[in-house]
């Protein structure tokens, strides 16, 4: 009885949300959903930047995570590949997307844009549409409206064909069109409002049943919802008191960009940022990115922004929670969905403590009664007396008080546990195939590209062509080469100087090959894409061959005109003639387009016989323009798998034709400034807490699971400039350690009975859990007492109960997961009774 009762409960569950239309509409205060007022956490995942393999447990984790949407561009130019030429398949399967989204009982927030930004290759928008002639992109042009507004109707009308819209019993509760435009809509005169009163009307016009938003889009029409993106949004009002306050795009970390610092955004932070944007009305928050995931084969944008995208979030790059800012975030979600119900349905009160202190106080009719306290003070805690009871708050803190009493949660008190998360290096297992009669060792293959022209040139012209214009994006690499003719009785080559290079580029990076030899590299950066240099080369007495190679690393995606945005070489000069600096920007320049290896497809499984590969035991090391290929067995275990890229130089990789995408473990300067230890206080900026001086931006490039065979698989790396092979490794992704540490009187959600309505003293309790299916196999520290140190760090204190480690063994050992109440495990309660004691757990994982 009991169990058909609960299957039954199941089936209604899962079958709900597929049968049953919704009515989604908002007011001033929030959306409501069948009449409902609903206050909602949302998460953004890109479903092109991990694997379908990912995406369910990516939304499980979401879910536990105490999220309720989930957030998703929708990328263009990964789905239009040519004009009517639709793709939907693998990463791009959004449909499969959405399906999992609905399973998962979570809805989802549609932005369809189409154009995205997104740190995306050329801003989501396919670089096709740059060059139908007549066309700007995001103004009142006809042609792109004309192929914005087919491809918006086409993706709805693949949504209404699932029943995806909320109207249709779908998960779909909103939909985005265009994005940030209102930060740039006046640079575009007289197109710009028109475009944006356009975008609109196109977009409601779909009748797609569920309310559209435009984000940062502060004149956005009635009835689409103008919403807010920013590190804090709390301030944030929409254009008319008839729309409800929502925030697109909360960033709980940020992008890199190859040769840049590694940013970090403190959970504490972004933990008072979302309880200050409720405290102040807010009803929808979402985490841009909750899982960033990877920019896979040359999807990045930027230029220059890293193949990962981990952008520091809940969930990390390879999919796994990240600790302890996931947990903090989902004490957080906890705490706020205790006050949804009185914070929507009443009126706050508004209360001011003295500078930077201040409550507002939701009471609704029934006495029910929700407060969140902040300390905006960037310095000093503080403590206030609300209804008579003395509160201590951390300095640019918010403590949430769901019944107006009791502290359930404060934004400054982590009591999530932490984990260290290691990569930790395998060899390369070679895979045994019938012409690998040595087992043991690993079987490399070579082929090398010519530098300069192979094959035929594509055209010969005089003068610098654009790189964009020419390659139209369908590869990185653009070849510029000539000739030049050297007297015998140049100085330079009797005395010992040198002549002097002079290229200017307006972007991206150059490797400069004379007489086949590469003698100088160069790129932009993240702040600027052109570069320029001067360095001394070596020339020879009679014909020498200048072969520059110029390359892309990800194209524009954001900012005003951004399509019209160059690349490739602008001007080439040789100083150091007698009869004065030879300019070559107008000579006569021979042209290639892309690499002979990217031609024939030999990273492809089908492609990989178009060239005569060299075998070889030892692969040549700091050779440039090498392709490598060799054929392994997959790496052991199931953790998810890095490509440690640390020794190698610049270039792109494939797994079994899969596309890893571009790696440069181009390093930060170490003459920038990095920070010990990141003070959450204060407003947070990108380039506030930052680490990796002197480090490369990236090391590893993920390898999703789901790529590997067990054995046979083919791994495809193309050098450009030279690195050692022998060195790559497979790292696997490994939890070593997870730690929690608790101290008596921390605000706990726990303490708070849900059941009996009531607060309950002393429930506040240790949580720790190991990922996936590993259990508790050790327990290295644990003390109750006044521990020290932080996770990895831990030492004993003054004050340490001995029986610690035994009484944590007890309850944790051999478990996935434990929790250790402070109130109620046989700690020594007597134990220097002067001092506030906490627990602190460090325990190891297998
Ligand atoms: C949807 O809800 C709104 C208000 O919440 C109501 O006015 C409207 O009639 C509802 N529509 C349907 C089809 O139920
Ligand atoms: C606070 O204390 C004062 C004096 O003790 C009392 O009059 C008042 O009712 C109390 N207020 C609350 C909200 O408990
Ligand atoms: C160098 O050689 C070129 C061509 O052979 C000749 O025209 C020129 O006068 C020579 N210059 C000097 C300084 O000898
Ligand atoms: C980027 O390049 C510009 C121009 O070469 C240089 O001035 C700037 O310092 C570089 N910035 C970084 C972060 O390396
Ligand atoms: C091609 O490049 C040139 C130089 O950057 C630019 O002026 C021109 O507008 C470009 N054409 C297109 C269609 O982008
Ligand atoms: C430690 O545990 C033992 C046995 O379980 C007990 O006899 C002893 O009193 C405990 N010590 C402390 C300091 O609590």
């Amino acid at each position: 009885m009991r169990l058909s009762l609960s299957l039954s409960l199941l089936l209604l569950s899962l079958f709900l949300p597929l049968c049953f239309a919704a009515n989604v509409t908002y007011d001033r205060r929030s959306l409501i959903i069948d009449g409902q007022r609903k206050l909602l956490i949302s998460a953004s995942i890109h479903y092109p930047r991990s694997v379908p393999g990912m995406w369910p447990s990516l939304i499980q984790n979401a879910k536990e995570g105490g999220v309720d949407v989930i957030e998703t561009y929708v990328f263009w130019n990964g789905h239009e590949l040519s004009p009517d030429n639709y793709h939907f398949d693998g990463r791009f399967d959004l449909v499969k997307f959405v399906n999992i989204v609905q399973q998962a009982g979570l809805y989802l927030i549609l932005r369809i844009g189409p154009f995205v930004a997104a740190e995306w290759n050329f801003g989501g928008v396919p670089v096709w549409l740059h060059y139908v002639p007549n066309t700007v992109f995001r103004t009142d042009n006809a042609n792109f409206k004309y192929y914005m507004q087919k491809f918006t109707t086409y993706i709805v009308n693949l949504m209404k064909q699932e029943k995806f819209f909320a109207s249709q019993g779908g998960p779909i509760i909103l939909s985005q069109i265009e994005n940030e435009y209102g930060d740039i809509e006046r640079v575009y005169g007289e197109g710009g409002k028109p475009y944006a009163m356009w975008a609109a009307q196109m977009a409601v016009s779909q009748n797609i049943g569920v309310p559209w938003i435009m984000c940062q889009q502060y004149d956005a029409p009635d009835p689409v919802i103008n919403t807010c993106n920013s590190f804090y949004c709390d301030q944030f009002t929409p254009n008319s008191p008839n729309k409800p306050k929502m925030w697109t795009e909360n960033w709980p970390g940020w992008f890199k960009t190859f040769g840049a610092r590694d940013p970090h955004r403190p959970p504490e932070d972004i933990a008072f940022a979302v309880a200050r944007f409720f405290q102040k009305g807010g009803s929808l928050q979402n985490y841009y990115m909750y899982h960033g995931g990877t920019n896979f084969g040359r999807t990045s944008g930027g230029p220059f922004i890293t193949t990962s995208y981990d952008y520091e979030a809940p969930i990390d790059e390879y999919g796994l929670p990240r600790f302890p800012k996931w947990g903090h975030l989902k004490d957080l979600h906890k705490a706020i969905k205790m006050t949804e119900h009185v914070v929507l349905n009443s009126e706050p009160t508004y209360i001011s403590f003295g500078p930077s202190l201040e409550a507002d106080v939701y009471t609704d009719s029934s006495g029910a009664c929700a407060a969140f306290i902040a300390n905006v003070d960037e310095k000093d805690d503080k403590t206030v007396q609300f209804r008579n009871v003395s509160y201590h708050l951390p300095a640019w803190s918010v403590s949430i008080l769901p019944d107006c009493k009791n502290v359930v949660f404060n934004t400054a008190m982590v009591r999530s546990q932490t984990a260290m998360v290691e990569m930790v290096p395998e060899e390369l297992h070679p895979s045994v195939d019938l012409t690998n009669k040595d087992l043991k060792a690993l079987k490399w293959e070579v082929f090398v590209e010519q530098a300069g022209i192979w094959g035929k040139a594509d055209f010969i012209q005089n003068g610098l062509v654009d790189h964009l214009n020419t390659t139209k994006d369908t590869t990185d690499y653009l070849w510029y080469t000539t000739s030049i003719f050297v007297n015998e009785n140049e100085t330079f080559l009797k005395k010992g100087s040198q002549p002097v290079l002079l290229v200017e580029s307006k972007g991206h990076a150059l490797h400069a090959f004379i007489n086949k030899k590469l003698q100088v590299s160069a790129s932009g950066n993240g702040s600027d894409i052109t570069f320029r240099f001067k360095q001394a080369i070596s020339l020879k007495a009679g014909k020498n061959e200048i072969a520059l190679l110029s390359m892309t690393v990800g194209l524009q995606n954001a900012g005003p005109y951004y399509e019209w945005v160059g690349a490739g070489l602008s001007r080439v000069v040789i100083e150091g003639f007698n009869n004065g600096p030879l300019v070559l920007s107008s000579h006569a320049w021979s042209y290639k387009l892309g690499l002979q290896g990217e031609h024939l497809g030999i990273y492809k499984p089908d492609g990989i016989k178009n060239v005569k590969w060299i075998s070889t035991r030892e692969p040549p090391k700091q050779q440039p323009l090498t392709w490598y290929k060799v054929i392994l067995d997959a790496p052991s275990g199931n953790e998810p798998v890095g490509l440690d890229m640390v020794h190698m130089g610049k270039g792109m990789a494939w797994l079994n034709g899969e596309e890893i995408g571009r790696y440069w473990p181009r390093k930060s300067s170490v003459h920038d400034a990095c920070v010990e230890k990141c003070d959450y206080r204060g407003k947070f900026r990108p380039d506030k807490c930052l680490t990796g001086c002197g480090e490369p931006t990236q090391r590893w490039y993920h390898v999703p699971r789901s790529w590997f065979k067990p054995t046979g698989n083919i791994l495809v790396i193309f050098e450009e400039k030279g690195g050692d092979p022998t060195k790559i490794r497979l790292s696997k992704r490994k939890v070593s350690g997870i730690c929690a540490h608790l101290g008596e009187g921390h605000p706990s959600i726990e303490s708070w009975s849900e059941a009996e309505n009531v607060h309950v003293k002393n429930k506040a309790a240790v949580h720790l859990k190991c990922p996936g299916n590993a259990h508790i196999a050790t327990i290295k520290f644990a003390s109750f007492g006044t521990p020290e140190g932080t996770c990895g760090t831990y030492s004993i204190g003054a004050c340490h109960d001995p029986n610690s480690t035994s009484l944590v063994e007890k309850v944790c050992l051999n478990r996935n997961e434990c929790r250790i109440e402070l109130g109620e495990e046989s700690f020594d309660k007597g134990l220097c009774p002067s001092a506030t004691k906490k627990l602190a757990v460090e325990a190891v994982c297998s």
